[in-house]
């Protein structure tokens, strides 16, 4: 392609300049004398009579310095240098025309004749270099900002401004004015390095005052100690070398050993920053993974670098190494790099393995950037999953119920009431009852919803708001109830070790490199041989009594359990150790449970609080109830009697009724709490550390 221009022309350059680093050959047609421009000859070709131009066909050009370059970005869009978005495209033209109107129109008197393009014009200079002067401090204020001018990305701007800046410099930002400018010193420079700058405006003048540009800038520098260093501020943030490969983004995870020398694109927090000697290693963590990209002191010579704190947000360019000695294997040669988003450095410190649990508890936001607390939120999501799935190999529909309700379900001591458009609701305390309703629709069906107790326990397993994994089967036995949720149980855990059990692991805490053996079946042992387990031997399980006496004096007495006696958490936990692996506690009395059990037929003769329910939990040990279900009332005139035995509204439960009136039938299910499911497959204390904002008695925040 032909370019016709005068050697001097700044605007000639500057398509010149474009072209060059477009990787365009260009043909450039001198023209001595500004006078042929005026000629009809030229102006056929050209109407507007203005150089430089592009000749496009034999008589046909495109002029106007702007618009050729565009013309050549347009050639070479791998450049991207019309921006990327329509947002983008949009500021990058709106760059182009400040940059054209609001700095070159006001200049071109001085840099015309500065350049022997034009003869000295007696401009009023004064007010017109406080306009230009004016332009370039919002050039400025954009470039403290950004890396480049219309943004984060090079463009087209970038190239006018600086072709520009070339003249600006010489002419109008002389050395007393420049450290008023650092940012866009900076971004000039910059561009002055890319080689396409000096294959098109040789080593400008600028080139011998600063060390930092052509080959021999350093001993240039020494040798010359009149000419300043550059000073931290004259580069405000890092800047990319365009020179280099478009890098790809990754999320860590992703990275293997095949991408070792690629260049990438990851984007995360400092997780850890570690100054080392003029080396900055940053461990970013972007959710999928950790990894430690090294800032070489080319990159941490800026104001910005100071910005380089724990936790802020950051985007790293760079090569990856692989490096066995480093952490995780792999390694990322930044660079560059910009700050995302700014933090204060101090946000570790709020949290810390000695910070109280309350304020744990109140900086639950903050903690869960952690590895332990993001490992344990990494797991809670698997095994959402993990259940899913295996429902789903099973045939199990999932529904939603909700969980705004107008019905108990365990007994209305533990009911959080609201105001429900002036009539009073509840937050559900389970979703069962809905279950139940469809299986006439869909066979067996389970949620994963929230449900709400409002238990006054501080308990490290009970929590006011907990995610229930619920389940109803149709047409099932006690005995198929309780394969079932072995099956589940151990399914998930299977699943879950094989696949995520490096987490699991790590979370454990023990150095197991396999899942511990899950014994089945898990044991099954009545609520009665229970009782008597405990009582007996020479190491007795007891109960523990508080008593009030009259002064006041409160005295604790340990006695064995009865028969009827709920047994408490701590009890329960100590049976579970003691046996030592999953067991099933079947068949509470009916006085111990909700409304809605079947009960077992052998116990008819029984009155009826004394009969013994179709109804199991799971203990598991280091916990303790995990799982609770039952077989449910099949039939209509039973559960209607249980409704008025416990004071309950018929014509509240009509729908729950409707289920006996119309095809009533053997059904069971059951609750898990994901918590502590959770709690015992990771080896972890309390509920509160597996749950994402607990909710407990005092605390709804965060
Ligand atoms: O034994 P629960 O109360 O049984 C029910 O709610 C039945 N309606 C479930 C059903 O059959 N669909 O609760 C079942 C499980 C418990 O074993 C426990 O794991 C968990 O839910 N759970 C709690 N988890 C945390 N905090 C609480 N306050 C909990 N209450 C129950």
């Amino acid at each position: 392609m032909k370019l016709i221009t005068k050697a001097t022309s700044p605007f000639g350059l500057y398509t010149q300049f474009v072209a060059k680093y477009c990787g365009i050959d260009l043909e450039i047609e001198e023209i001595k004398d500004l006078a042929e421009l005026k000629t009809p000859e030229y102006r056929k070709i050209n109407p507007i009579g203005k150089i430089p131009a592009l000749v496009v066909e034999e008589d046909k050009t495109i002029c106007e310095s702007d618009a050729i370059a565009m013309a050549f970005a347009e050639i070479a869009p791998e450049m991207k240098l019309l921006g990327k978005d329509f947002l983008s495209r949009g500021q990058v033209r709106e760059w182009l025309f400040a940059i054209s109107t609001d700095l070159e129109g006001i200049i071109a008197p001085w840099f015309h004749a500065a350049v022997g393009a034009g003869k000295p014009i007696p401009v009023v200079i004064e007010p017109s270099k406080a306009a230009a002067l004016k332009f370039l401090k919002v050039a400025d204020t954009q470039l403290t900002a950004h890396t480049f001018i219309a943004g984060d990305e090079l463009s087209l701007a970038d190239f006018a401004l600086s072709s520009i800046m070339v003249f600006v410099y010489r002419v109008l930002l002389g050395p007393d004015l420049r450290a008023e400018f650092p940012a866009l010193m900076r971004h000039f420079h910059a561009m002055a390095a890319i080689p396409a700058f000096t294959e098109t405006f040789g080593t400008p003048e600028f080139a011998k005052e600063t060390p930092i540009f052509g080959k021999d800038a350093a001993k240039k520098a020494k040798k010359a100690p009149a000419t300043p260093a550059p000073v931290e501020s004259d580069y405000s943030v890092p800047v990319p070398d365009p020179s280099l490969p478009t890098p790809t983004a990754v999320k860590i995870r992703e990275i293997t050993a095949e991408d070792d020398g690629k260049r990438v694109e990851v984007n995360g927090w400092a997780h850890r920053i570690r100054n080392n000697g003029g080396l900055i290693f940053v461990t970013l963590r972007d959710g999928s993974g950790y990894l430690q990209c090294v800032l070489t002191k080319k990159l941490i010579k800026c104001l910005k670098a100071k910005q380089l704190l724990a936790e802020c947000s950051l985007k790293i360019m760079g090569t990856i190494k692989i490096d066995e000695r480093a952490p995780g294997g792999r390694e990322l040669k930044a660079d560059y790099w910009q700050l995302l988003g700014g933090s204060d450095g101090e946000v570790k410190a709020k949290v810390t393995f000695e910070s109280n649990p309350d304020v744990l508890l109140t900086n639950r936001h903050l903690v869960h950037r952690g590895t332990n607390a993001s490992n344990i939120l990494r797991i809670r999501s698997h095994t959402m999953k993990a259940f899913r799935d295996h429902f789903d190999s099973r045939n199990v529909f999932e529904i939603t119920p909700p969980t705004l309700v107008q019905t108990m379900v365990e007994g209305g001591s533990t009911l959080f009431a609201l105001d429900y458009f002036g009539q009073p609701a509840y937050l559900t305390q389970s979703s069962q009852l809905y279950l139940e309703t469809i299986c006439p629709s869909l066979g067996d069906v389970y949620c994963i919803m929230p449900s709400y107790r409002a238990e006054r326990s501080h308990t490290r397993r009970h929590l006011a708001e907990f995610t229930h994994v619920e389940v109803e089967y149709s047409f099932i036995s006690f005995d198929d109830l309780l394969n079932r949720i072995e099956d589940m149980v151990c399914s998930v855990y299977d699943g879950l070790w094989e696949r995520h059990g490096d987490i699991i692991a790590e979370l454990r805490g023990k150095g197991e490199t396999e899942a511990p053996k899950l014994e089945r079946p898990f044991m099954r042992l009545e609520y009665m041989d229970a009782i008597k387990m405990c009582n007996e031997g020479p190491n007795p399980i007891l109960k523990k009594v508080t008593r009030t006496n009259e002064d006041g004096s409160v005295e604790t007495e340990f006695v064995p359990f009865e028969v009827g006696d709920d047994i408490p958490e701590a009890a329960e936990r100590e049976l579970v150790e003691r046996i030592g692996r999953p067991v099933f506690m079947t068949k509470f009395l009916a006085k111990m449970k909700a409304f809605y059990m079947e009960r077992d037929a052998q116990d008819a003769s029984l009155p009826e609080p004394d009969q013994r329910t179709l109804s199991a939990d799971l203990l598991l040990p280091g916990v303790g109830e995990v799982v609770g279900g039952s077989m449910r009332i099949p039939d209509l005139e039973t559960i209607t009697r249980k409704f008025k035995e416990e004071g309950l509204s018929l014509d509240d439960y009509y729908w729950y009724i409707d289920l006996r009136k119309y095809g009533g039938f053997p059904h069971g299910g059951f609750g898990l709490g994901l918590g502590r499911f959770i709690c015992w497959l990771c080896g972890i204390d309390h509920i509160r550390d597996v749950t994402l904002y607990p909710r407990i008695e005092g605390r709804c925040k965060p």
